[in-house]
């Protein structure tokens, strides 16, 4: 069975697969022209796919060939899982391998935001240490403040508990089932979306994204949060229309920002966010821990290997390929 993977994987990952006699094409310059992502794809059997790729009704239309997808993440909204679905396709992911790393990035974020430590770091680099000045650009606290949680999955029950035990933070939570373990836990309480926007000094996405999700966080939503709250996304930049967030910021409507996840993603160097002393912007590097990677690694490989052997992936997104 011949398996591309579009980028290698850690070593983990890919020692396994050679244990299993896979045949591994890997091309050499991993910055593929859409025409040879295509053509590599194409003479593939399987893919392990590694970043933000399309597999829509097109890209299957364009490779017959390709009958499963083991994908290097945990998030699998960047493929028709109902055309992949219906086509007999497993496509697999990457759960709970990368679920601390991620609420850690978020926990971080939260913080770095609260004291503006992007801007004081930058302040040092331009050379501009400046004078002890009483009121100059002054954070906030975080000790019993509340937690929004937009979401409160496995993600955002870690980032919760952080919270939690580390601020005595209040938690509330919208998402469309009622998590009764982080009520039981946390003492979380669950709220309407309208809520969420209106109590949370912290509002933090921990959601899958869907269609659904595109924008929803905007120039209305915000308009509706609080003056000191502070706007989390770890989960995908689609949430937010950051044209949006910016205003809102530049406003005072909302009081900071940070996130992982960008909307473009990657985002134009010359956004005006960037300029901001309320904002910490990453690279989308949520599962960025040698543990978590090589998690993920032994979790694509493991999918990889039970589809060449004729077996179920044992973490699977579509799980109803099965039947
Ligand atoms: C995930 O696993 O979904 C992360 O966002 C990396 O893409």
């Amino acid at each position: 069975m011949k398996v591309f993977i579009n980028r290698p994987i850690p070593e983990i990952g890919m020692k396994m697969l050679k244990d299993a006699g896979l045949q591994i094409i890997i091309p050499e310059n991993p910055h593929l022209e859409p025409d040879e992502w295509i053509s590599y794809c194409k003479d593939a059997d399987a893919i392990l796919n590694v970043g933000q790729n399309d597999f829509d009704a097109d890209f299957f239309e364009k490779c017959p060939n390709i009958k499963a997808i083991a994908l290097f993440s945990v998030g699998f909204d960047s493929v028709d899982i109902e055309y992949a679905t219906a086509k007999k396709i497993p496509v697999g992911n990457t759960p709970d391998v990368l679920t601390t790393a991620t609420a850690d990035i978020a926990f971080l974020l939260m913080q770095s935001v609260a004291r503006k430590a992007s801007y004081y770091f930058d302040r040092i680099r331009k050379d501009e240490w400046g004078t002890f000045n009483p009121m100059h650009e002054l954070g906030q606290e975080l000790d019993g403040k509340t937690l929004g949680i937009f979401g409160l999955g496995r993600i955002g029950m870690v980032m919760a508990e952080r919270c939690r035990k580390a601020f005595g933070m209040n938690i509330i939570y919208h998402k469309r089932n009622q998590n009764k373990e982080a009520e039981e836990k946390l003492d979380a309480k669950y709220v309407s979306f309208g809520e969420l926007l209106e109590k949370s000094d912290v509002l933090s996405i921990h959601a899958s994204f869907n269609d659904e999700h595109a924008g929803k966080f905007n120039k209305e939503t915000f308009k509706k949060m609080k003056p000191n709250a502070i706007f989390i996304n770890t989960a995908r930049g689609g949430f937010h229309d950051q044209k949006d967030l910016c205003e809102s910021l530049q406003n005072k409507e909302i009081w900071g920002a940070g996130f992982d996840v960008t909307n473009p993603e990657p985002m134009d160097a010359d956004d005006p966010i960037l300029k901001l002393s309320n904002v910490c912007v990453l690279p989308h590097i949520g599962s960025a821990t040698v543990e978590a990677r090589n998690g993920m690694a032994k979790y694509a490989a493991e999918n990889m290997i039970a589809f060449s052997r004729g077996e179920k992936m044992p973490h699977c997104a579509n799980p109803q390929v099965y039947g």
